[in-house]
């Protein structure tokens, strides 16, 4: 008879099956629903649906059902039922007969789906925010190891000023805090109870909605049926979520695998997160970075497909929104696979600082420093600034750094400049001078780091 076969005098054909069943991949809610389920039940007991007792065996099998679920033992395969509500129903009625009938009254597919959806992002985003953490703890340790490692930093990739590493580190810290503060904010938006919406319009028993939601630990019921059935905007956010971070993870590939190419040489990545050439034996290719970067295309094709399934549907469930799953299934699932494996990556990343110093050196980012040099001795900025120039000049004929050029050549452009100007050109002066908040000086880069190094043990 199946879950709707009274009103049909023919059964579905095979294609049908095949668009319309969700069982293949929504049994990845099988607890949920069980657990939604058991709930339920309470809740219908209370309204008078179910005597003690009735409702005791359900749970009983219910929670038979959950540890098999848990331990992956349940047999889909063997199953023709459409979707994971059905298949658990169907099970329930096969060890209860006429009992586990009961369970479904006052209840709809609709808001068991949308319950099961909101509990399965819900405990996704704890270990989504615990993957967070792992991958900055990698960074602000990387940074603690290599603190007085100076490299350049770029714009346009033309090397710019030079940085310290624990300041690149840092930069991608500050992103992904804001990528945990962003699956707190859908937390707090997204933790309220569909159960109990019916299939749109609410339903006749007089269930507790308040005590259902607690038991299911949301902090509240859904106000309106018709949305709590029907709309999809958290499994959207957690998309987005999904996308900015895995944007995030992209740019920090893409900055690694620049730093690990032979032309820059910073750092080298450990063989384990590393793989060779079938062809040519001197290679050591960044491919989990690469795939990093890589996978950001389905992780942002998945949050549009699901925008433009939902963009034209009208109040209230339309079974479009079954499409809502695969694409985030996924989506989540390689995210989480993209921040262990940046975790593992910046945790094999060993610096070549000898190498990060030369780069940063050059590209004369110390001339700015030098027309200071001449500004502190009475000289106009913008004569100081010819004199630098006409400084850069000469040491691009030379093709050397400023520092490398000797005390008479400098003399040679302005008589002013004295010995003490090679400490000024120094890398870390250079570097030191940016002692503002939010700079690149040893200061402020160390208090920040401390402050994360401490974070971490809270
Ligand atoms: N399997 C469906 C989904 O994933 C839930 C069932 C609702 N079906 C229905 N015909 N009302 O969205």
């Amino acid at each position: 008879m199946g879950l709707w076969g009274g009103r049909f005098q023919e059964g579905s054909s095979s294609m049908f099956k095949q668009v319309n069943d969700s069982l293949p991949f929504d049994r990845i809610l099988a607890s949920q629903d069980i657990r939604g389920s058991i709930v339920w039940s309470r809740a219908i007991a209370k309204a008078g649906v179910l005597t003690v007792d009735e409702q005791q065996q359900i749970e009983t099998t219910l929670n038979e059902l959950l540890s098999k679920a848990e331990a992956n033992e349940l047999d889909f395969d063997a199953s023709s039922e459409e979707d994971i509500h059905s298949f658990i129903e169907a099970t329930l009625i096969e060890k209860l007969g006429d009992l586990g009938r009961k369970l479904h009254t006052g209840r709809s597919r609709n808001d068991q789906v949308a319950t099961d959806f909101r509990l399965w992002c819900k405990e996704h985003l704890q270990s989504l925010k615990d993957d967070l953490l792992a991958i900055k703890k990698s960074l602000v340790l990387s940074a603690d190891n290599n603190r007085d490692v100076i490299l350049p930093g770029y714009t346009h990739l033309q090397r710019a000023q030079p940085v310290r590493y624990p300041h690149w580190c840092l930069a991608y810290v500050e992103m992904l805090k804001r990528d945990i503060s962003r699956l707190d904010d859908l937390l707090a938006r997204m933790n309220q109870c569909p159960l109990g919406s019916g299939a749109l319009a609410g339903t006749v028993y007089a269930i507790d909605r308040q005590e259902i939601a607690e038991q299911l630990n949301f902090a509240s019921p859904c106000l309106n049926s018709l949305d709590a059935v029907s709309d999809r905007d958290y499994v959207l956010e957690l998309l987005f979520c999904a996308s900015t971070s895995m944007m995030h993870l992209s740019r920090m590939a893409e900055d690694l695998i620049f730093f690990n190419s032979g032309e820059a040489g910073f750092i080298t990545l450990g063989d384990a997160v590393t793989s060779g050439s079938s062809l040519m034996p001197q290679k050591k290719n960044p491919d989990a970075l690469e795939l990093m970067r890589g996978k950001c295309g389905r992780v942002f094709g998945s949050l549009q497909a699901l925008l433009v399934t939902m963009k034209g549907l009208p109040l209230a469930y339309n079974k479009d929104m079954q499409e809502d799953k695969e694409g985030a299934f996924d989506a989540v699932n390689q995210w989480h696979i993209c921040l262990c494996i940046a975790a593992e990556v910046v945790d094999t990343i060993k610096l070549d600082s000898a190498r990060c110093a030369q780069a940063a050196k050059q590209g004369y980012a110390n001339a700015t420093e030098l027309a200071d040099y001449l500004v502190a001795k009475g000289i106009p900025f913008r004569t100081a600034h010819d004199i630098s120039g006409q400084i850069v000049l000469a040491a691009i004929e030379q093709n050397k750094p400023i520092e490398n050029l000797s005390l008479s050549e400098l003399q040679a452009v302005s008589d002013v400049i004295e010995d003490d100007v090679f400490a000024v050109l120094e890398l870390e002066y250079l570097v030191d001078k940016r002692n503002i908040l939010g700079g690149t000086g040893a200061k402020p880069v160390f208090d920040a780091l401390d402050y994360e190094l401490k974070s971490l043990k809270d």
